[in-house]
């Protein structure tokens, strides 16, 4: 099986995950050159601001990147034009279906991965025409589904015919390790990354996010069906209140109306979404992206060697 670093020829096999509001272009490069394949996020932003950072990711990296498409964006198809117009190495997409889109990708040369949280979804991806797919557990950080990474890797790998990456709960190189055993050809991380040096976030939650302990997570917007897997805080609390009271989706969207931006650039930890996955607790210091992704690899083939007996 070919490793995800020798399809998209980075050092580690690691892909940075899609971070609206912080996956920026400088973000995406940073972590592209510190070895890992960088992605820029669409998020919310605007597509003539999308491509900026693209184009500012080109000109920080040598390396190859990716970008992401939310594709419940209100400007969707702009975004997708926007990608093909400005190739990649590879794509990810998230919150729908990128059918329509894939071929006009892929003419470009484009890689295309579709994050997906249950094998019937990665089936129809498959046969949209999908390179390769991103199994992504509950454990991540962000928008979430019911599958944990220990169920959902080795079952997509048993029914489809495309590389598997990885993506929910791993922080180290146990989780690399762990994340081969299931049939993956590598992982993508996002939690850990937002406590690293070079991830453009509020200090206030680089260090919520380290001071997390195993438990600290918890998932708001399952009734408007959209849950979304953030650090427990007062705002949390309130929306989970209110989820319990019956609120109507448009309270709850006032709630939340702008509180990533809130976390993000502001730094507000009571009010603001401090989107983490439920591997924080392991996460104890902010370091160098070159670290963390050395560190990772390194421990995954130490966690391999161990086990078989060297
Ligand atoms: C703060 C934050 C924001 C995220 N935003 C997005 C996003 O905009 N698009 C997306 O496809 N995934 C998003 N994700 C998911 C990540 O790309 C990645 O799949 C996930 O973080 C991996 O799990 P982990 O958090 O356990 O490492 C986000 C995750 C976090 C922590």
């Amino acid at each position: 099986m070919k490793k995800i670093n020798e399809i998209l020829g980075m050092k580690y096999p690691i892909i940075q995950g899609a971070m609206a509001n912080i996956a920026t272009g400088e973000f995406a490069a940073a972590c592209s050159n510190a070895g890992a394949f960088g992605i820029v996020a669409v998020g919310g932003l605007p597509p003539e601001k999308f491509e900026e950072e693209i184009i500012k990711c080109k000109k920080l990296t040598d390396k190859p990147f990716g970008v992401n498409i939310m594709l419940m964006h209100p400007q969707a198809d702009d975004i997708a034009d926007i990608i093909a117009r400005n190739p990649v190495a590879a794509v990810t997409t998230g919150a729908g279906n990128p059918g329509k889109y894939i071929s006009m990708w892929k003419e470009k040369g484009i890689f295309v991965m579709p994050v997906v949280a249950s094998v019937l979804l990665a089936e129809r991806m498959v046969n949209a025409g999908a390179d390769a797919v991103i199994a992504e557990g509950t454990e991540s950080g962000g928008h979430v589904g019911e599958m944990t990474t220990m169920a959902l890797v080795p079952q997509m790998v048993d029914r489809l015919d495309v590389p598997v990456i990885a993506a929910g709960g791993i922080a180290d190189g146990r989780g690399m390790a762990a994340a081969y055993a299931l049939g993956a050809c590598g992982v993508q991380v996002g939690t850990c990354l937002l406590a690293s040096n070079e991830c453009p976030i509020h200090e206030n939650y680089k260090q919520a996010v380290v001071k997390a302990g195993d438990n600290a997570t918890v998932v708001t917007g399952r009734s408007a069906h959209a849950p979304v897997r953030v650090l427990k805080n007062k705002m949390a609390r309130k929306y989970l209140q209110m989820e319990l009271k019956g609120s109507d989706r448009d309270e709850l969207e006032k709630l939340t109306l702008g509180s990533l931006r809130k976390a993000v650039f502001d730094g507000d930890a009571d009010n603001g979404s401090l989107m983490s996955g439920q591997i924080c607790g392991l996460v104890k210091e902010i370091r160098p992206l070159a670290e963390i992704f050395e560190e990772m690899t390194e421990g995954c083939n130490k966690v391999i060697d161990d086990l078989q007996g060297r």
